[in-house]
Formats: structure tokens, C-alpha cells, sequence
């Protein structure tokens, strides 16, 4: 099988193709022939070696968490699907390697495509569409009714947390470039702010929830913007954001709380139902093949990533 490699922390330029024997599925794992992964930060951010003392890698290393693609075997305890069935997924952060050909996974970090869906695009929701899910309903308990903030809503996970927030009964406030305004409206927002305007506030704007899928600015520039029992989630823990947590844990009933995304089927068929129905759509800035992982990586270390970039594997 054809894989995109890493031999050592490096920048884009560094990925290798390699041709290697497919991987032999064990105990509950399944093994698919990838279709498609797609980018997240996190898979650069790991490779440039940034995060090596939170999440150190063992080299060579295979890049990419998300895949969509058709079971071609299974371990001998796998029982959940059969050899031939569509299936997307992630795969747990310290086992990556979705962008090759072949790979295996355990069962449970995967769940069915709808037949009503293409399977190519199901591989930009896994790892983005979880991130926003488990903020705001299992972080932030979002509850029908709210005012919700999303910081960064044309992004990956922002594109997502614009349309999950309204399928939950939220009302939901943007912010994003001047090019992505239109995007996040149609996404569902029903406000949009522009952050390169020189004039740039929220006002007098007080939020229930805000989920930060940007994370550059300080807690302090949208304290003012949290209702009195309001909820700020962040999707990049740091040493101030804990200070701050533990300072409103005493004074407030204000709460910051930090998100890692985990698999989880469950969560997977619930994004997955929302494709199906409509409810849900994946914004695709890009595709590229397999063997251009690199300028794939290097558009989104821009920053400025609209919806997803997807990478096609066959
Ligand atoms: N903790 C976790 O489990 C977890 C999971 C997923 C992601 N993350 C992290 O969360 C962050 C976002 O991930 P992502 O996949 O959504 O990234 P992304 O697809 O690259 O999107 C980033 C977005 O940020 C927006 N942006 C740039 N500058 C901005 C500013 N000054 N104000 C507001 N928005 C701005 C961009 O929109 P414009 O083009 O309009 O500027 C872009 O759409 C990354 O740092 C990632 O590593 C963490």
C-alpha cells in the first residue's frame, strides 16, 4: 500500500511516499481501504515536534486522524460491521496514520455511512465535527434557547460548531474574516462580526456559551462577553487559560472549560444523521491527492482555512 511518511519532526516538505505491506487487523480491529483523511492542525502541529513533550512521536510516523473508506477485513473479535460496508472515522490521537492506502482501527472508532451520503467528504467530519459536538453538548451542556459565540466560525471545527449549536436549539453568533461572512450565515449564524474591522467588538453582546476554535487572544479579551453563568470552552489548554479557570471557580459562576476530542461512535452517528437528513453539511475549501499531503498541509499552517481540506486516497 501507498503511505505519506515522516522519518523525523519536520515541516511539509519533509513527507516521503512509501510503499508498505497493509497492516494485519487484530482482536476488535477493522481494516479499510482508505478513500479519504482530511487535515486537522493537530497533524502538522505534531509533526513540526511543537507538542513533543505533551504527545511525543515514535518515527517513522504516518500523518492524518480522519478516514472514510470501505472495511476489507476485520479481527477475529470484530463483530460490529461485515467485510464490504462504508465506514468513517478517527483514529485516537496517539495512533495516527489515516493518510496510506490501508489502515486499521478498533471498531469502536468508527461508525457506518449513510447510504443517502458520498463517502469522500465523510472523511473531513470525524476529528472537527467531534471537537465541536463534545464542546458544546458534553463541555458546555448546551442547552435550546442559548446565546452561543463561536470565535473562528469558518473554520474546521468552527464550520461544524456554527451548525450544531442551531441543530441544538442555540442562537448562534459568529465571528470570521470579511471573505467568510456570507459562509457563516448560510452555516446558520445569525450574526455574523467581522474581526478585521478596525472598529471589531461583541459589544454589549453577553453569551452563554462561547467556543473558542481560534484560541490566539487572551480569556480576558471575551471574559466581558460571558452571562453570568456563561461558559467558555477552549480547544487549546495553556498555563494563564488554567490560572483563569481556577480564578472564576472561586469568584464566579463563570466557567472556562478545555476540550480534547476523543472517538466515540455515538458521536460519530449523530454527526452522521445530521448528513443524512441535510441537517449538517461539510464546507470543502480544497481537495488534494494523497501524494500532495504537503501543500495540503502547508494551506492550512495559513490559519485561514474555510471549512475542510480533503485529501483523496482512491
Ligand atoms: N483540543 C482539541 O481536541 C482540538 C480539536 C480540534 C482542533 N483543535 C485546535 O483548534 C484550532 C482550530 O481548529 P480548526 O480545525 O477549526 O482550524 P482551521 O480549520 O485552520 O480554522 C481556523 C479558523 O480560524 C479563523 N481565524 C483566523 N484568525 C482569526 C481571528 N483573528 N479571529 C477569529 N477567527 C480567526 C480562520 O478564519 P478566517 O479565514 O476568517 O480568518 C479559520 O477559519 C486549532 O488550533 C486546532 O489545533 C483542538
Amino acid at each position: 500500500m501507498k503511505a505519506m511518511q515522516f522519518k523525523a519532526y519536520g515541516d511539509p516538505s519533509k513527507l516521503v511516499s512509501v510503499d508498505l505491506s497493509p497492516p494485519i487487523p487484530k482482536g476488535r480491529e477493522i481494516r479499510l481501504n482508505v478513500r479519504a483523511t482530511a487535515i486537522n492542525p493537530i497533524d502538522w502541529k505534531l509533526l513540526s515536534g511543537a507538542l513533543r513533550w505533551v504527545m511525543p512521536l515514535k518515527f517513522p510516523q504516518i500523518p492524518c486522524f480522519d478516514f472514510a473508506g470501505t472495511i476489507d477485513a476485520m479481527g477475529p473479535q470484530a463483530s460490529h460491521f461485515h467485510i464490504g460496508q462504508q465506514v468513517f472515522g478517527m483514529l485516537p490521537i496517539r495512533h495516527l496514520g489515516a493518510a496510506a492506502e490501508s489502515l486499521v482501527v478498533d471498531e469502536n472508532f468508527a461508525a457506518a455511512i449513510p447510504v443517502e451520503c458520498a463517502v469522500h467528504p465523510m472523511a473531513a467530519l470525524p476529528l472537527a465535527g467531534m471537537t465541536a459536538l463534545q464542546a458544546l453538548k458534553d463541555r458546555g451542556q448546551i442547552k435550546a434557547g442559548e446565546r452561543v459565540l463561536i470565535i473562528g466560525g469558518a473554520g474546521g471545527v468552527g464550520h461544524f460548531g456554527i451548525q450544531i449549536a442551531r441543530r441544538l436549539g442555540a442562537t448562534v453568533t459568529s465571528i470570521g474574516s470579511t471573505k467568510n461572512l456570507d459562509l457563516m450565515r448560510s452555516l446558520g449564524a445569525t450574526e455574523v462580526l467581522d474581526y478585521t474591522q478596525p472598529d471589531f467588538t461583541v459589544g454589549e453582546r453577553r453569551f452563554d456559551l462561547i467556543l473558542d476554535a481560534h484560541g490566539q487572544r487572551p480569556f480576558c479579551d471575551w471574559e466581558h462577553a460571558l452571562a453570568p453563568e456563561g461558559r467558555y470552552l477552549s480547544l487549546l489548554p495553556s498555563l494563564p487559560l488554567l490560572i483563569s479557570a481556577f480564578r472564576l471557580q472561586i469568584t464566579s459562576k463563570r466557567r472556562i472549560r478545555m476540550v480534547m476530542v476523543k472517538p466515540k461512535r455515538s458521536d460519530l452517528e449523530w454527526l452522521a444523521a445530521g448528513m443524512a437528513d441535510g441537517d449538517l453539511k461539510v464546507y470543502i475549501e480544497n481537495e488534494y491527492p494523497l501524494e500532495r499531503l504537503a501543500e495540503a498541509f502547508a494551506e492550512s499552517q495559513k490559519g485561514h482555512t474555510r471549512g475542510k481540506i480533503l485529501i483523496t486516497v482512491s
